[in-house]
């Protein structure tokens, strides 16, 4: 049996997880700090960084208890190494060094794009479908406030990018409309509830780089994503629909509002990860990342996926950011090395490097 202690701190949730063996979620405490951030309409990364500070060690705390062990039992620790926001990443880094050097155990740093494709397979029986060789290729669409990506991987381990958003993410985007409509933060949520009683219909926001409205599709742009045109078509549409900054939406007209932008972004993505799924033979689509919490997106995606593709859509809790995804993933990483770990010499990083390789695929089957 291997426990390994994950810390996640890429962006605004302050989180430990302690995992068993990569499967088994002992605990997972996430204390959000949305609350600190709203005000602002985003997340401060400064201010992140204080509240991580503060968090961590009543998260570790609370993670351990309630998987009833002691730092002493835990066999590794798995820390987000990045991509997220320097300052907010370097505390859980530091913290996770700390630990690792006083309680002498391996450390890993974990990348945060590939812990959210790893959360796809937790906390249910799913995860027997990353042991066996038949699931790949496996699509997976990862949509986050911080990424939009469909990432091919093979049963050999290696990963290929197909495609990103040049622009906003689709979480983005969703805050954004959010803050348009005076909504709050983060958008997501927010827009999901206000669209339930809205016409979808009622307005015709743009589906960007779909080949739509009869504008041709380049070859480089069919995998690839872009969000800032129907952000950009809502603020027209307000202005047009002249209302005044001052003024609160009518309630019915909001929902249509919400409704109508929800479709637009979930419309595009559904359609952009089937059909790499298709063009692709994958055998299993993926749905990871805070925005796959979205009951309209994991509507469709179960109502479109074809018959002979297995759809494995994150458990809601494993969307969003949390330290299980990477305690779970650094699992694996414990396995390459037999226990030797990274040491404590490595820096956080800011931006998705190239993925070429996802550690799981090739050794979660024994290869
Ligand atoms: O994965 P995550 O917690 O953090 C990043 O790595 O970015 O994702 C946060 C994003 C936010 O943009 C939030 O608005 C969005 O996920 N989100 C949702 C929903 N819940 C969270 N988007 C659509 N529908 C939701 N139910
Ligand atoms: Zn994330």
């Amino acid at each position: 049996m291997t426990l390994v202690l994950g810390i996640e701190s890429s962006c605004d949730e302050s989180a430990c997880a302690v995992v068993r063996d990569g499967v088994e979620v002992l605990s997972s405490a996430v204390a959000s700090q949305i609350a600190r951030h709203a005000a602002h309409g985003g997340v401060v990364p400064e201010l992140a960084a204080r509240e991580h500070l503060s968090a961590f060690p009543r998260v570790l705390d609370e993670a351990l208890a309630a998987a009833n062990v002691q730092l002493e039992d835990i066999d590794a620790i798995a820390v987000t190494q990045g991509p997220g926001l320097i300052p907010a990443l370097l505390v859980g880094v530091n913290f996770a060094k700390g630990l690792a050097l006083k309680h002498r155990k391996p450390l890993y740093g974990v990348n945060h794009f590939a812990g959210h494709i790893y959360g796809a397979f937790l906390g249910s029986d799913a995860h027997a479908l990353l042991e066996k060789e038949s699931s790949y290729p496996m699509l997976a669409l990862v949509v986050s406030g911080g990424h939009t990506s469909l990432l091919l991987l093979h049963a050999d381990g290696h990963a290929r990018h197909l495609g990103f958003t040049i622009d906003d993410a689709a979480g983005e985007a969703l805050d954004k409309a959010a803050k348009l409509l005076k909504l709050g933060y983060p958008g997501g949520p927010v827009m999901q509830k206000t669209a339930v009683n809205g016409d979808k219909k009622r307005f015709d926001f743009p589906r960007p780089l779909t080949g739509a409205a009869g504008k041709a599709l380049s070859e480089e742009n069919r995998y690839n994503f872009s969000f800032s045109g129907i952000k950009t078509s809502l603020l027209y549409t307000l202005e047009k629909l002249n209302l005044r900054n001052d003024e609160p939406i009518e309630p019915q007209l909001l929902s249509d509002l919400a409704a109508s932008f929800q479709e637009a972004v979930v419309d595009v993505l559904a359609r952009k990860a089937i059909k790499a799924a298709k063009d692709f033979g994958a055998k299993t689509l993926i749905a990871a990342g805070g925005v796959a919490c979205n009951a309209l997106l994991r509507e469709r995606l179960a109502a479109d996926c074809p018959k002979n593709v297995t759809l494995q859509l994150a458990s809601p809790a494993y969307c969003t950011d949390n330290a299980a995804m990477i305690g779970g993933l650094g699992y694996y990483h414990y396995l390459a090395d037999h226990g030797k770990g990274d040491g404590v010499g490595f820096d956080a990083f800011a931006r998705l490097p190239e993925i070429t390789a996802i550690r799981f695929a090739a050794l979660g089957h024994g290869e």
